[in-house]
């Protein structure tokens, strides 16, 4: 049984990667053919020809005034996925026509719904306005994973990891060292884990880019909405500086760490991430240090997550790990996606 959830909505790419030109992206085990019309607007169809199942994506196949033309013998389809021409005779079969995929642009993310289009709603698609917002600058990158979207969700979910994993980049002693509190709100579907550090070593990662020196406040508020969409509200502070009654929070900066959990296949992953910041906007620098950096931290958990896929896939079935207070969030999350499925929980035990 597959564990990706269906009729759910999926980041498929970032805004500035789909032009008016042919993009194919394999999304939930299904090939996917993306392009922009003339008007602007992102479709998405299936990435076979109805005919012999050649790729449209695929030279010499190509988008001919608003057309996607299939490179093997012709059949021509527009924006809709219709089919409008095919060789030899004039009579085009009804039934000439590619499946097509919801899609919605929002926060400069181009979204996808798997599953029934009956049940596509796009009010229930969770939202990160400050990729797209004055006020911020943003640095993102997308890394291939290759191990089950699942593992991504653990390993973000569970932030001591960073003491271990990214030691000299973000990972400081306090985080491994400082509980967490869970929240889980089952009727928004979202999972919140939160470590607030009061005093706590500044890592490299936070210290370069905002030139604060000495220990700080940190903050680490996850707010995780299963199955695409990771935020990680980060705030950085002198010691003891903590919000105004009213929310402002001048003395702080504030870090939006954002990943986008897409299932390419069972057991290979897409994994989006985006570093929003409210300090130091038009520093190219700091955009260059802040994006350099965050990748070398996805490519530490690449390269863990891609052993870990190895040892997952390997072992016999049933196998009981042991979980502590640190996975209450990632069991919770756990638990949310089983329930997408329809399946019980595997390896969900409580937390002892
Ligand atoms: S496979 Fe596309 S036209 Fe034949
Ligand atoms: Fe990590």
């Amino acid at each position: 049984m597959s564990a990706i959830p269906r009729n759910q909505w999926y980041v498929a790419a970032y805004s500035a990667e789909i032009e008016h030109a042919l993009f194919a992206r394999t999304i939930c085990d299904a090939p996917i053919l993306f392009w922009r019309t003339e008007a602007g607007e992102v479709v998405a169809h299936s990435d076979r020809c109805v005919h012999r199942r050649f790729p449209l994506s695929q030279a010499p196949s190509r988008l001919v005034d608003g057309a996607v033309v299939c490179g093997y013998h012709g059949f021509t389809y527009g924006a809709d996925g219709k089919c409008v021409a095919v060789p030899g005779q004039t009579r085009v079969p009804r039934t000439a026509r590619l499946t097509s995929y919801p899609v919605a642009e929002l926060d400069s993310l181009v979204w996808i719904w798997i599953g029934d289009p009956g049940l596509a709603d796009e009010s229930r698609i969770p939202r990160a306005t400050y990729l797209d917002a004055e006020g911020y600058t943003t640095v993102r990158g997308l890394e291939p994973l290759a191990a089950r979207f699942s593992l991504l969700v653990d390993n973000l979910l569970d932030l001591s990891h960073e003491t271990y994993l990214h030691g000299g980049y973000i990972g400081t002693p306090e985080v491994a060292s400082t509980p967490i509190t869970t929240e889980v709100d089952d009727d928004a579907g979202i999972v919140y884990v939160s470590r607030h550090m009061a005093d706590a070593e500044c890592p490299p990662f936070y210290a370069k880019s905002t030139g604060l020196q000495g220990r700080i406040a940190r903050w680490q508020d996850i707010e995780y909405t299963p199955p695409c969409l990771y935020k990680l509200h980060s705030r950085i502070a002198p010691v003891g500086s903590v919000p105004n009654p009213d929310g402002t929070d001048p003395d702080a900066f504030h870090v939006e760490v954002v990943y986008a959990i897409t299932p390419e296949t069972e057991h290979s992953t897409h994994d989006f991430w985006m570093v929003a910041r409210d300090f130091a906007l038009d520093d190219e620098e700091v955009s260059a240090f802040l994006a350099e950096n965050n990748r070398t931290v996805v490519l530490q958990d690449v390269v863990a997550l891609d052993v870990l896929e190895q040892v997952v896939a390997r072992e016999p079935a049933g196998y009981q790990e042991l979980s502590i207070n640190i996975d209450t969030g990632g069991l919770a999350a756990r638990r949310m996606l089983a329930r997408m499925v329809g399946e019980a929980p595997q390896n969900a035990p409580a937390a002892r």
